[in-house]
């Protein structure tokens, strides 16, 4: 940061590296196909095609599993210095929903048919989900405010997580590191002992 005359702090504007663009073209690229996983989603929904709508369930989970964790890892605490403590929480909590509600959708497309009130709750769930994927898009104009180095740091963290490879909801119940918050960890609690197998 720069100190401009009158003595107020001037914030250098981002610089965008090769590698700052590799990453938001990658993540942008992942975003997409969640975009496209949900809106399936709300498509089965409203078709009852109860098939449809599990197969794009477990999708939503093998994509969202090691994009998560990278996040989670390593970008978000490398954006905190940028957006702050708040926003960073506000990231993680709408994961913690976003887990949660993945796995009310496995219940809900684990049973035979899709009854009226069940396409209603799954389309209501998605919807809940679909926001955080713009928000998350947006923070690209965040990420050219940190360094090239560190984001070869989050480059690294995404190969690896996606060398792992596990899927959204083994991650949230086996490595991940945050606990869940408030209603958040009854809930989490709660829907994984009522759709039991499912997370
Ligand atoms: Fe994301
Ligand atoms: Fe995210």
């Amino acid at each position: 940061m720069a100190k401009k005359a009158n003595g107020a702090t001037q914030m250098a504007s981002g610089t965008v590296t090769p590698a700052h663009e590799r990453l938001r073209n990658l993540s942008h690229e992942e975003h997409r196909e969640v975009r496209d996983i949900l809106l399936g989603l709300i498509a089965a929904f409203e078709a009852r095609d109860v098939k449809s709508a599990r197969k794009l369930q477990k999708e939503l989970c093998i994509h969202a599993g090691p994009h998560f964790r990278y996040e989670e890892e390593t970008l978000h605490p490398l954006l905190q210095p940028v957006v702050g403590k708040v926003q960073v929480e506000h990231l993680n909590r709408e994961h913690d929903r976003a887990i949660v509600d993945a796995i009310y959708l496995g219940k809900i497309t684990a049973e035979k048919k899709l009854g009226e009130d069940e396409a209603r709750q799954g389309k209501r769930l998605v919807r809940r989900i679909l926001p955080h994927v713009s928000d998350c898009d947006g923070l690209h104009v965040m990420v050219e405010m940190i360094s090239e180095a560190e984001v070869e740091t989050i480059l690294a963290a995404r190969e690896n997580a996606l060398k792992e490879n596990i899927s959204l909801l083994d991650w949230a119940s086996k490595i991940r590191e945050r606990s869940f918050r408030d209603t958040y960890q009854r809930d989490y609690y709660a829907t994984r002992r009522q759709a039991r197998g499912y997370g």
